[in-house]
């Protein structure tokens, strides 16, 4: 059942490019229109939010991250992401002026069921990303997207990520779209890119023994820090997420340039640094980041876009990802991070499909 994989974590890391592709496939024709036969939000729905709350909990909360950047950058609407398990007790300002965009792989995770729960008592538009047909969360929202990831084993999320990126990127587009806040121009190119994205994620894979010999650098370490700016910074916890939960090795994500004012403390000889410097826009910033933590001895990996070559000149490994926007990055620059999380912890003999003290999915609060 694990097709030839020692693990499910592996196994869906690997059917990401067809995860990606069934979710993004259904919903585009020829003409790069997109059909969200499934969603139901017209023009005037749109111009009438002030406010968009994106809720959702640990992974999902991290692609929830993505959704606002775009939706906040596209659609021209302020966007507030939080977890579920805060949400809920931070007296949130909801009316029928707000949507509530709630993102769950199992569609049962308690947290964010309450959060979707609440939205509606306050008239709140609500719609729901979800990957299970027929869970609570898809009954009970307004409007339901699926991603089409297929069934995800692992209690570590990966396939349920990538889609759920491409799903809210659909969805942002389409909003902006329906809004007439984005132009043709732009609308296409991004289309154009998610179309590309399978087979970028193809690639990526390849990439899967090098990555393995990064993974053998810091397999002993005992912290490490992920840094990013922006998206990057959304990717980094992300990362860190995926690599404590089944490695158990403490990992903190950190926006870098936040740095300065407390963490890079920490930072001693040897120290490993995951730095993310895929933003064209941040680009500079962020090496400049890598530099400072890299003259207080860290070991830095670094991870760019292929064409950013000079940054092995600061780094001691580079993970590079193929050539795409800033905006949808994450869809491929999460990947490797997922690798090395895997490799990282099977390296250290942890069992990797059922890490310590969790579980699948999270029915209590
Ligand atoms: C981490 C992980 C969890 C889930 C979270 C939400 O790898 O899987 O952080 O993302 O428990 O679960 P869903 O998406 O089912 O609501």
């Amino acid at each position: 059942e694990k097709g030839g994989y020692d693990h499910f974590m592996l196994k869906e890391i690997y059917e990401q490019p067809k995860a990606v592709k069934d979710t993004l496939s259904p919903r585009l024709n020829r003409h790069n229109e997109i059909k969200l036969d499934d969603i139901s939000l017209t023009k005037e729905d749109l111009e009438r939010f002030n406010q968009v709350y994106i809720i959702a909990c640990g992974t999902a909360y991290h692609a929830g991250l993505l959704g606002k950047s775009l939706i906040q950058k596209y659609v021209n609407v302020p966007v507030i992401a939080e977890v579920g398990s805060e949400f809920r007790y931070n007296d949130p300002f909801i009316d029928e002026k707000s949507l509530m965009i709630v993102v769950s792989q199992s569609g049962e995770t308690a947290d964010t069921l309450a959060a979707l729960r609440m939205a509606k008592e306050r008239g709140a538009r609500t719609l729901a990303v979800t990957n299970v047909v027929g869970s609570t969360i898809s009954r009970e929202a307004d409007d339901v997207f699926y991603t089409w990831a297929g069934p995800e084993i692992a209690v570590a999320s990966t396939k349920a990520y990538t889609t759920q990126l491409v799903s809210l990127a659909l969805i942002a587009l389409d909003m902006a779209n329906k809004k007439g806040t984005i132009s043709k121009e732009k609308f296409n190119e991004l289309i154009e890119e998610l179309r590309a994205t399978p087979a970028q994620i193809e690639e990526i894979l390849k990439m899967d023994e090098s990555i393995k010999d990064v993974a053998k650098v810091i397999t002993k370490a005992e912290h490490i820090f992920y840094i990013g700016r922006g998206i990057d910074y959304d990717v980094a916890r992300e990362g860190s997420l995926k690599l404590k939960e089944i490695s158990y090795i403490h990992s903190e994500a950190m926006a870098a340039g936040e740095l300065k004012h407390g963490t890079i403390a920490l930072i001693e000889d040897g120290t490993p640094v995951i730095a993310l410097a895929t933003q064209d826009r941040l680009y500079d910033k962020t090496v400049s980041n890598i530099k400072e933590v890299n003259a207080r001895g860290a070991k830095i990996i670094s991870l760019a876009k292929a064409k950013n070559t000079e940054i092995s000149k600061s780094s001691d490994h580079v993970m590079y990802i193929p050539d795409i926007s800033d905006d949808l990055s994450p869809i491929l620059s999460v990947v490797p991070l997922q690798i090395l999380a895997y490799h990282v912890a099977t390296l250290r003999g942890a069992d990797v499909d059922k890490p310590r003290n969790l579980a699948k999915s999270v029915t209590v609060e």
